[in-house]
């Protein structure tokens, strides 16, 4: 009996029984002493992947498609933990019913991400589980926990877990062998995974999706837990997806997507090399007869935008030229509310073949097989992307240094009558055809489409007026002054 000793050594510390595995895995368990933990990640996506009606609607399609061949390929990412447990298998995975899931099933819970031991593949969800005890984290030195043991793990903590963690669930290759979410493999070309500790780098996928504040970690009435510098971590984890159905923390969710997506995206010119202002990103030209040309950079993205479920997002850019009596003289991706951009027939939204760098609908394009649109991942063959760059070197001389897309707008004579335009970066999480399809086979309820809604955001809602073009920084330029 070797583990004897250290059993009695534990005992001999005056340490705790701890509480049982199964009383560990339910998140509800957590809130008693980790309460602000519990709030934010309620309205989680991670605690919502699971209960998501478009996320069910589509794995009981495609277990009906393939003849149930898709298995649990959808289910251990979204509830790694009801996979893990036995609770569904390849038998129930078309049929489970989230809302009778076992709250310790239902999701990404605070337990799965909590317990990880190894990362044994970096897609798929190649997290090996402990399923002990110990619930491991960021925090160094943490004090005895009456209800489970803690411990740092360099692999959590966000300056030093090379994004692995996140990174195996957050890139998925299909069945086919399609690698159709790519957010960790789009991570790993940008200068965020560069090791160069003096520039604070690497910064992974929690240093900025899981900022730090300070404060209590634990805070039970009773228990006498040090205030930590820096040592509380957001776990609301919004970006753009928020729930349509009824769930917690609606409202603060919409207002985290917001403030991540506000400075994400600009509409703005390069900046000068001897540094100061960049002139504007919107231009009107006589070139070619007459051209309007926007440029768009990705601030702080640490990927590709959209990125992970590209092929459902639809993000595009939508620009609206007036006539001094405000009539409108030119508009491209002025995209209704309840219409899909690509329905618009809008040839700079397109993005397929000849002239296509110029374009300005930003999503993943898939295709079956035989070459027509698939809306999908099990019947997806082959994947023709489009999408908005992140920074990939710190070199101002190296290809990719400027990462910006420009998009170009023949406009021709009418641009000498131009008095002021508006640009914008719209999102929106899903494409009205995607929903529409499972709701025509009897897999989504028709309800749900009605609660999307289209985001914009701040640093990519600019304007461009005569009056102003050319001056200040924009000097000799046919461009807005910022
Ligand atoms: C490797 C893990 C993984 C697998 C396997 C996986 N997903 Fe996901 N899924 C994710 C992640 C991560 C996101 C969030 C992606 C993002 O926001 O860019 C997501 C988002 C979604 C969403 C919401 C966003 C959207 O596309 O509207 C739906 C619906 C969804 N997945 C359905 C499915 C279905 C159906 C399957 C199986 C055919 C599946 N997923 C398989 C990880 C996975
Ligand atoms: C009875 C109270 C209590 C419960 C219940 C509880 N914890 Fe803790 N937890 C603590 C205390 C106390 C600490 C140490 C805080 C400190 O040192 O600042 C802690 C620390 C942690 C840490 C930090 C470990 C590290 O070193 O980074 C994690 C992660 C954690 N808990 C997760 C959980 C999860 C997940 C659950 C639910 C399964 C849970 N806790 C349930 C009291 C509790
Ligand atoms: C077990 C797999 C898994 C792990 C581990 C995981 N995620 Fe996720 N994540 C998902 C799934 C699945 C979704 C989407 C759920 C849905 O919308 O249906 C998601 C959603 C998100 C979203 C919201 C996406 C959107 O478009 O709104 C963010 C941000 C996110 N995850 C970041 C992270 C970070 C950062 C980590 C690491 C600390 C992480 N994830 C770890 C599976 C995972
Ligand atoms: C998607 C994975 C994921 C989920 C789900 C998750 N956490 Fe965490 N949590 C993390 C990561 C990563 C860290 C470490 C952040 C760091 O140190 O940089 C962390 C840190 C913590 C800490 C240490 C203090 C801090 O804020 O750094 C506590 C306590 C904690 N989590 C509790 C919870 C509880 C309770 C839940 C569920 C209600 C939960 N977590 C759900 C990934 C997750
Ligand atoms: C440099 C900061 C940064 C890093 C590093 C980073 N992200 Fe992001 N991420 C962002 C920003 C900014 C957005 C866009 C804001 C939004 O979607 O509202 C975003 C968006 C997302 C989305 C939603 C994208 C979509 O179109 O569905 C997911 C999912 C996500 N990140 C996951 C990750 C994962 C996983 C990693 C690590 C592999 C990571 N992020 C690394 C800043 C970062």
């Amino acid at each position: 009996m070797r583990w004897m000793p250290a059993l009695v050594v534990l005992a001999a510390c005056g340490e705790s029984p701890k509480l049982p595995v199964a009383q560990l895995e339910d998140p509800t368990t957590c809130m008693e002493c980790h309460p602000a933990h519990y709030q934010q990640w309620s309205g989680s996506m991670h605690a919502y992947a699971s209960d998501d009606p478009v996320f069910l609607a589509m794995n009981k399609r495609g277990q009906r498609e393939t003849g149930g061949q898709l298995g649990t390929f959808c289910v251990q990412c979204h509830a790694p933990m009801a996979v893990a447990l036995g609770v569904v298998t390849d038998a129930n995975a078309a049929s489970f019913d989230p809302t009778a899931l076992p709250a310790g099933a239902r999701g990404i819970t605070c337990y799965f991400c909590h317990d990880v031991d190894s990362v044994k593949a970096d897609h798929d969800n190649g997290l090996v589980l402990a399923l002990d005890d110990t619930m491991r984290g960021g925090v160094k030195s943490p004090i005895d926990s009456p209800a489970h043991h803690a411990t740092y793990d360099s692999q959590m903590a966000s300056r030093t877990n090379n994004s692995t963690m996140c990174g195996s669930c957050h890139d998925v290759v299909t069945p086919k062998g399609v690698a159709l979410e790519r957010t960790y493999t789009e991570w790993q070309a940008t200068i965020f995974a560069h090791d160069d500790p003096a520039n604070l780098l690497p910064l992974t996928c929690s240093g900025c999706h899981m900022i730090s504040s300070t404060g209590v970690i634990a805070d039970k009435p009773g228990l006498d837990v040090p205030s930590r510098d820096q040592g509380f971590h957001d776990h609301s984890l919004a970006a753009i997806d928020q729930a349509l159905t009824d769930f917690p923390e609606q409202p603060a969710q919409a207002m985290a997507v917001q403030s991540i997506l506000d400075p994400a995206l600009t509409i703005v010119g390069p900046r000068p090399v001897a540094g100061g202002a960049p002139p504007g990103g919107i231009c009107v030209e006589p070139l070619n007869g007459g051209q309007i040309r926007v440029r768009m950079d990705t601030i702080s993205t640490g990927h590709m935008f959209p990125s992970g479920a590209a092929q459902d997002r639809r993000t595009w850019l939508e620009v609206i030229a007036y006539a001094a009596d405000n009539s409108v003289l030119f508009s491209s991706g002025a995209v209704p509310d309840g219409m899909d951009p690509e329905d618009l027939h809008d040839p700079m939204l397109d993005c397929s073949g000849a002239g296509s760098n110029a374009c300005s609908g930003f999503w993943d394009r898939t295709f079956k097989d035989d070459g027509s649109p698939a809306h999908f991942f099990w019947d997806v063959a082959t994947v023709q992307s489009k999408l908005l760059k992140p920074p990939v070197t710190l070199d101002p001389n190296a290809a990719g240094y400027d990462h910006s897309t420009t998009a170009l707008f023949q406009v021709g004579a009418v641009y000498s009558q131009i008095d002021h335009i508006t640009a914008r970066i719209r999102t929106r999480p899903l494409a009205y055809a995607v929903l529409d399809d499972l709701v025509m086979s009897g897999d989504l309820d028709p309800g749900v489409a009605s609660r999307l809604k289209t985001l914009d955001s701040a640093g990519a809602t600019r304007t461009w007026t005569k009056a102003t073009a050319g001056t200040g920084p924009a000097i000799n330029t046919f461009c807005n002054p910022f």
